[in-house]
């Protein structure tokens, strides 16, 4: 098992340039399958979670090469409909792997995915969305089977405004007899890129970033090549880092608009943050305490709501934060309070009372973004903390520790 050692109190100053989005590129990546032929995806990024899906779709048959941040896939011999249930179990994200096969082959078999670090994150909304357009779904001994004679479009509400399950729909939708209309979808950047692709490759998908998708089927679909948008998570992390350090960061190869959010607190915490066309710098001398409540994009997204938390430790005040998007995600809050952290979690909510200074310590990273905070809150604390279990951060944050490196962190990867 591999841990990070880092030495805090270092100011980070410098630029980076973060690549494509995991959450894009994992969805796109499904995509591929829905047609036979060879797709080359540019900018993906090198994470487990990318090696895994990798891994799933090799064993239904896509043959996938790397060259460099460029994968190959070419989907012509796909012939499995089953993902194994361990597969399933490594990543969740393979979920999306339903969309497309039963969209194709009208026929798709897979294990309940398990629940995570962050909570239990049912797939009812995606099984939801697929019988409304005609799939017949069976699910006995943890498996799910959905099959359909043929797919017909329909209206589709989804309760929620779910990413994965707007992106399942979407998927399902491109190949099915007449329109699809998704209401309440969900506005994620990742669902424009995914609509982008899927149009590329002869689809006729309007209203992707919008609460309001329609697809009308098509006949056929072919392979095209594609670059994935930018990570805004990991330039959002970056961002923070930037600001908990009291440093000067500038976040390179990102579109503005995709952190909104993230830009309009960090401001009111102190930061000075200068945007251009594709690059954010933050400034920050002082930090104050402001109030958070993670919503559905455009709001406040959840996968930064652990990174800010862990720069809102140590801000003036007092500040809320309220979770409303998944409902165990405040692992963090354990380790942070080792290092000194005043923090008192009610349900889905956290109050964070302001610290002068974290402290180092040894942590252990509960998730992939609580990780990411723990990293945020070291670089910041006084003296050494040693971070265990760093597989979780591996997933979504790409040569983390080289990109805080060329930033001025001291931070180093060990065998624990
Ligand atoms: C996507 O997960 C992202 N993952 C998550 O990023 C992100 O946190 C999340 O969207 C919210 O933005 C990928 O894109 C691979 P949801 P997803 O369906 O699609 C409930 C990261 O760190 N729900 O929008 O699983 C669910 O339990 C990851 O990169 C149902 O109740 O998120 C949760 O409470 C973590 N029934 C809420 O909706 C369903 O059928 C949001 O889930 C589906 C979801």
């Amino acid at each position: 098992m591999e841990k990070f050692v880092v030495t805090g109190e270092v100011q980070l100053c410098g630029k980076i340039r973060v690549g494509g989005a995991k959450n894009a590129a994992l969805p796109i990546m499904a995509a591929t399958l829905l047609c036979s032929g060879v797709s080359v995806i540019h900018d993906v990024p090198y994470l487990s979670d990318i090696k895994a899906m990798q891994g799933i779709m090799t064993l239904l048959g896509a043959e996938i090469k790397r060259e460099g941040r460029t994968l190959i896939i070419d989907s012509s011999n796909v012939h499995r409909v089953e993902v194994p249930e361990q597969l399933m179990r490594e990543m969740r994200a393979s979920v999306f792997l339903m969309g497309p096969l039963l969209g194709r082959f009208h026929k798709v078999r897979l294990s309940y995915p398990g629940g995570c670090a962050i909570g239990h994150r049912p797939i009812d909304l995606h099984l939801k969305a697929l019988e409304k357009i005609g799939a017949r779904i069976k699910e006995k001994f943890g498996f799910i089977d959905a099959e359909a004679d043929s797919l017909i479009g329909s209206e589709i509400y989804l309760d929620f405004p779910s990413v994965g399950a707007t992106e399942n729909a979407i998927m399902a939708a491109v190949l099915a007899k007449g329109v699809t209309i998704i209401c309440n979808a969900a506005r994620e950047p990742e669902i424009f890129d995914l609509q982008t692709f899927l149009n590329k490759m002869g689809a006729k998908i309007t209203g992707a970033g919008s609460d309001t998708i329609r697809i009308e089927g098509v006949e056929r679909l072919v392979a095209v090549e594609h670059t994935i948008i930018c990570d805004r998570i990991q330039a959002g992390t970056y961002l923070i880092a930037g600001a908990i350090t009291r440093g000067d960061v500038v976040v390179e190869n990102i579109v503005p608009e995709y952190l909104v959010s993230v830009i309009d607190k960090l401001e009111g915490i102190g930061s000075v943050i200068q945007v251009g066309e594709n690059f954010i710098r933050v400034r920050s001398k002082e930090l104050r305490g402001v109030d958070i409540k993670t919503l559905p994009h455009p709001g406040f997204p959840t996968d930064l709501q652990a990174p800010i938390l862990s720069l809102l430790t140590m801000a003036k005040g007092t500040s809320i934060i309220t979770e409303t998007i998944f409902e165990n995600r405040f692992k963090h809050v354990d380790e942070l309070m080792r290092m000194g952290a005043q923090i008192k979690v009610e349900g889905r909510t956290a109050i964070i009372r302001g610290v002068p200074k974290l402290t180092g310590t040894k942590v252990t990273a509960p998730d992939l973004r609580a990780g990411g905070a723990l990293v945020l809150a070291a670089l910041a604390a006084e003296g050494t903390t040693e971070i265990e279990q760093i597989y979780h951060i591996d997933r979504g944050y790409e040569n983390f520790e080289e990109h805080l490196q060329s930033l001025g962190a001291h931070i180093i990867r060990l065998n624990s």
